[in-house]
């Protein structure tokens, strides 16, 4: 392993993505004593409310990136999209953590799931699709009911079809306008959870408490900890984040959804970046997965993952938010979105408890 020399304080932390992750990662380096510079195309970002370093740029401008990039000492991102372009255009002038690899697994779900198959790790069953002869044959393997879904750029259940019968089908693969798909068969799960863990570039990995998921209309509703798994299976939906961090070279926080299913533990996604499962931390943790994300792109040592408490982590979607005034015995944490709109996060909030167990 190369020595990382930790980042000074002072130093700046480059941010793609100035959403309301890009803006927990800007709150929690400035705690380090780290600036951080944001950049995003849209000027009414949040994270900007944050830091007075931003730039705006489409992800098409290389110069204006590179400029941006000289700018910095390193690159994180907060989204999982970022064009290959762009990191071509960055890499020159500053390093880019987690990275590349990372980052071309986790933007297709094809190579998603060739990747973590590839580990031997158990994943749903799935076939590429790309027309309706082979979406035909894909239901052939996959059986019914399955889910269509785009290759590229889904999230929050966006880009995503459920199929239950074959007369369905023609209209779920007319649904996706002809994008590149996958079918997956559909995982008779008990219950969803994430691992939010971090490795630094010495290859020292940390793990947060899985949390419990539970999703309403595709967006994710709460996280609860503990989830109601036994030991063996948290060790091992560890064990997997620890797996996967190893086979990247990972340097940062990453979250890994699983289902949890009578015959054991089914990866569902990677997500190279915080995660909106991993919120609870900032309150039943002394350093939240924010932080450890800085630590971890800056070299600085991983923190501790101890959960002091228990939690619920509830989002704000859309309409929601507008219960804050009511939120009083929940740690409440707004984005700062000047629109409110349907299905859009606008905040969350976690409640605490006395750990249990
Ligand atoms: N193969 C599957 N079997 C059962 N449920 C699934 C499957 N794929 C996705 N889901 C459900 O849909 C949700 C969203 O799917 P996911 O692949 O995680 O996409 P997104 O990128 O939108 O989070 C999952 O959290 C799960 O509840
Ligand atoms: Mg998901």
């Amino acid at each position: 392993m190369p020595d990382i020399v930790p980042l000074p304080p002072g130093s700046t932390i480059g941010i793609l993505g100035g959403g309301q992750l890009g803006r927990m990662l800007a709150l929690a380096a400035a705690r380090l004593g780290l600036r951080s510079h944001v950049c995003d195309p849209d000027p009414g970002a949040p994270a900007r409310q944050v830091t007075s370093l931003s730039t705006i740029a489409d992800w098409g401008d290389a110069s204006a990136l590179a400029v941006f990039a000289r700018s910095v000492d390193v690159v994180t991102y907060e989204f999982e999209n970022v064009p290959a372009a762009v990191i071509d255009a960055i890499e020159p002038h500053a390093p880019v953590r987690p990275g590349r690899r990372a980052l071309a697994v986790s933007q297709d779900r094809l190579a998603e799931k060739d990747f973590l198959s590839g580990l031997g790790l158990a994943t749903a069953p799935y076939v590429p699709v790309e027309d309706p002869v082979s979406l035909a044959a894909a239901i052939a393997r996959t059986g019914l009911p399955a889910i269509l879904k785009t290759r590229r750029l889904g999230y929050d259940g966006k880009g995503q079809v459920r199929i239950s019968d074959a007369g369905a089908a023609s209209g779920a693969l007319s649904a996706l306008a002809g994008a590149p798909a996958i079918l997956e068969g559909f995982v008779r799960f008990d219950r969803e959870i994430s691992v939010i863990a971090a490795r630094s570039p010495d290859g020292s990995f940390a793990a947060y408490d899985p949390g419990e998921n539970v999703h309403r209309d595709g967006i994710l509703h709460t996280t609860t900890l503990p989830a109601r798994i036994d030991s063996a299976a948290a060790a091992g939906a560890v064990a997997i984040a620890r797996r996967i961090t190893d086979a990247l070279d990972y340097a940062g926080v990453i979250g890994v959804e699983l289902f949890v299913t009578r015959s054991g533990l089914v990866v569902n996604e990677i997500a190279p970046r915080v995660h909106n499962s991993g919120h609870w931390t900032e309150a039943a943790c002394l350093i939240d997965q924010f932080e450890q994300h800085i630590r971890a792109v800056a070299g600085w040592p991983l923190g501790p993952t101890d959960r002091h408490s228990d939690a619920v982590m509830t989002n704000l979607i859309g309409d929601e938010v507008a219960t804050w005034p009511s939120v009083n015995n929940a740690a409440l944490h707004l984005y700062g979105k000047a629109e409110t709109r349907p299905g859009r996060k606008m905040g969350h909030m976690t409640r605490i408890s006395p750990r249990q167990k």
